[in-house]
């Protein structure tokens, strides 16, 4: 085809968190830590690269995967790349079925100078015992910082998900999962080969204290117990963080009498489904927990930001299990390091808003996102003759694709960035002249191909319009068949959505830049609005529509550009 579409600017307003110090050191800090999709979370201290605090977090089918941020303060979190950012490291992230399958929950660790990185590539769509289903990788980066240094996926066998490496003091190394639930619960162990991928025989190790799926474990060694962290109930409202322990490796595993440690099931507390931890130590050796949670009140209705990273300090005192303080937005802790902004990097800190001219030589923001690999030639970044724009070609697949699930290989041209802030204002201004029917290029706010609502622009005979355009009375041409340009609302989802909108762009501004909005005005709420990029007052608001269509699942919103 030869049209094409470019945005002259991406605007996304922010809303900043502060962090201070009690007088008696303590520190004050608000949750989530890393707002929007960002769940699963997993973290390290690595005093060997100048202290620094590491987290990695899930990312399902978008691409680059697996992000990692970095701090060096627990108050200034950096996007500092991915770790999966080649197609080469794991080219079946390509042919993933379905929204909830991908990248599932990794484990990142440092041993010896080297970052680990183990994870699970699932294929959601097939039976928890088929072996194919659960793709369990290891990376490895001797620099985490350089996109290039994380490995290719070294694969290991397991029927299972959640996988998690450790390092015991006589230089064995185990592998920790959490078995296909489905089929027989239980956390899982066996010796491992980081390098090869090559395993033993998996054992049952624990099995939990009764909650639906044991996961997410990991293991931690202490005052000569292990200790085993898991998370059971499900990630819905009945999510928990328990524990066991015992003096060999290999079990057998006590339950903590005092499990869960961690939950906010039962409660109304707004920070829900919280579970999913993992556990780390300060420079003062202090222990931190962080865990995923949905904002979502126990209502559970509206959170499109989905689940993301909170933390909370933990107290562990010799011999004991430990105890995790209550989970909130306000929290309380031990002493941070001093504010310290100095961290590498291709990202921006999590809580920065974005103003993109997408000017010559630039490449994409570190934290844009395509959902499974983008075809490169598809996005320019100011293209000859189009300075300060980004040009995208269009896909043949719309973003709900063949079946909703599948898209691959020849994949939807998408770009995006996740939603972080309850409220916000995100716009972009379009060139963009359909030249045949149902070509359209838009925003769109995307939770998975089942769960979108877009607003494009989109040729369609006149007489396919709902209305005019919201201020102007613009009738319908004679004839009726007629194609011309259009703004289109439409929405998908498991739950209802309004009937589509389809309105006729007014003909003065068919040559001209459109200025495309979408705003997060209140807590339940989206208004997607058009006008000329020119003249903002003649802005109007196409639709006002619920976020509880698109609060579902594992993963969480991208308002994002989108062509097809
Ligand atoms: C994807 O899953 C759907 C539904 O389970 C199935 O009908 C379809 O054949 C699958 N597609 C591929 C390419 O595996
Ligand atoms: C876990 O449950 C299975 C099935 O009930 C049982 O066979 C196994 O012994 C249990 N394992 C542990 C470690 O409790
Ligand atoms: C929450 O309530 C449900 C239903 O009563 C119960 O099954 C579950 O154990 C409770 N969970 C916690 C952590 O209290
Ligand atoms: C400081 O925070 C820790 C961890 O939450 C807590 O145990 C301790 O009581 C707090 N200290 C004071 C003086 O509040
Ligand atoms: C576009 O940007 C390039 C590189 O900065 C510059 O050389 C060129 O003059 C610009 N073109 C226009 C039309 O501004
Ligand atoms: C998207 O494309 C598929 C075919 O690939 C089609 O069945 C579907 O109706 C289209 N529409 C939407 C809203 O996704
Ligand atoms: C709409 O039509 C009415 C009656 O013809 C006219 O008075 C009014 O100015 C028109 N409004 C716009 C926005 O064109
Ligand atoms: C639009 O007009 C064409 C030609 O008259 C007709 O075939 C078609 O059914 C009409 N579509 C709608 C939605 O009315
Ligand atoms: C828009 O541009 C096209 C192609 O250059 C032209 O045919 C058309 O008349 C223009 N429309 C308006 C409203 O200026
Ligand atoms: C949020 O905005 C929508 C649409 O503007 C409105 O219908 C709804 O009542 C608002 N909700 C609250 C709690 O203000």
């Amino acid at each position: 085809m030869a049209h094409y579409f470019s945005i002259v600017s991406a605007l996304l307003c922010a809303i900043f968190s502060l962090s201070h110090a009690h007088a008696n050191g303590n520190s004050t800090f608000y949750n989530p830590i890393l707002p929007g999709f960002h769940p699963d979370p997993s973290c390290i201290f690595v005093p060997e690269w100048d202290n620094t605090f590491f987290c990695a977090s899930s990312s399902f089918n978008a691409f680059p995967g697996i992000p990692i941020h970095a701090s060096k303060d627990l108050q200034n979190w950096k996007l500092i790349g991915h770790v999966l950012n080649r197609r080469e490291q794991l080219p079946r992230l390509a042919e993933t079925n379905r929204s909830t399958s991908g990248i599932w929950a990794p484990a990142i660790r440092f041993h010896d100078n080297n970052f680990y990185l183990v994870t699970t590539l699932v294929d959601d769509d097939r039976a928890a015992d088929d072996p194919s289903r659960w793709d369990n990788v290891i990376f490895n980066a001797k620099n985490p910082y350089d996109p290039l240094s994380w490995s290719k996926a070294v694969h290991f066998n397991f029927v299972g998900y959640d996988t998690s490496p450790f390092w015991d003091s006589d230089g064995t190394v185990y592998m920790t999962g959490a078995h296909a639930w489905r089929v027989f619960p239980g956390i899982q162990q066996t010796e491992v080969n980081l390098e090869t991928g090559e395993t033993g025989d998996w054992v049952t190790i624990w099995n939990g204290t009764g909650g639906t799926a044991p996961e997410g474990p990991h293991i931690y060694h202490k005052d000569d117990y292990y200790y085993l962290i898991a998370a059971e109930g499900g990630t819905g409202l009945l999510h928990m963080v328990t524990m066991a322990r015992s003096k060999s490796i290999n079990g057998p595993y006590d339950s903590n009498t005092a499990n869960p440690v961690l939950t906010n099931a039962n409660t109304t507390n707004y920070f829900q489904t919280l579970g999913h931890a993992d556990l780390f130590q300060d420079a003062n050796n202090n222990w931190w927990c962080v865990a995923l949670s949905t904002r979502s009140g126990p209502e559970y209705l509206n959170y499109p930001m989905g689940r993301e990273t909170i933390m909370t300090p933990v107290t562990w005192n010799k011999g004991d299990f430990p105890q995790f303080s209550t989970v909130n937005g306000e929290m309380s802790g031990w002493p941070f390091p001093p504010p310290n902004l100095n961290i590498g990097g291709s990202g921006p800190f999590i809580d920065q808003g974005d103003v993109i001219d997408f000017e010559p030589g630039s490449s994409l923001p570190a934290h844009f996102t395509h959902w499974r690999f983008p075809i490169a030639e598809s996005y320019q970044v100011s293209p000859s003759g189009h300075n300060d724009t980004l040009r995208l070609n269009p896909s043949n697949l719309n973003l709900t694709a063949l079946n909703g699930n599948y898209a691959g290989p020849s994949g939807q041209s998408f770009v995006g960035r996740r939603q972080q802030d309850t409220l916000f204002t995100y716009s972009v201004d379009m060139d963009f002249l359909p030249n045949s029917i149902e070509a359209e290029a838009g925003v769109t706010v995307f939770l998975t191909q089942n769960h979108h609502f877009d607003m494009g622009v989109v040729m369609l005979p006149a007489n396919s319009s709902t209305g005019p355009f919201p201020g102007t009375n613009r009738t319908l041409s004679g004839d009726h068949s007629a194609p011309i340009p259009h703004f289109r609302f439409r929405g998908i989802s498991y739950t209802a959505v309004p009937e589509p909108a389809i309105v006729p762009v007014p003909e003065s501004w068919q040559n001209d830049t459109l200025h495309l909005e979408i705003k997060a005005s209140n807590m339940t709420h989206y208004t997607f609005s058009a006008g000329p990029a020119h003249a903002k007052s003649q802005m109007r608001a196409l639709i006002d529509v619920s976020n509880a269509a698109v609060s579902w699942g594992f993963t969480g919103m991208y308002p994002t550009h989108s062509f097809q």
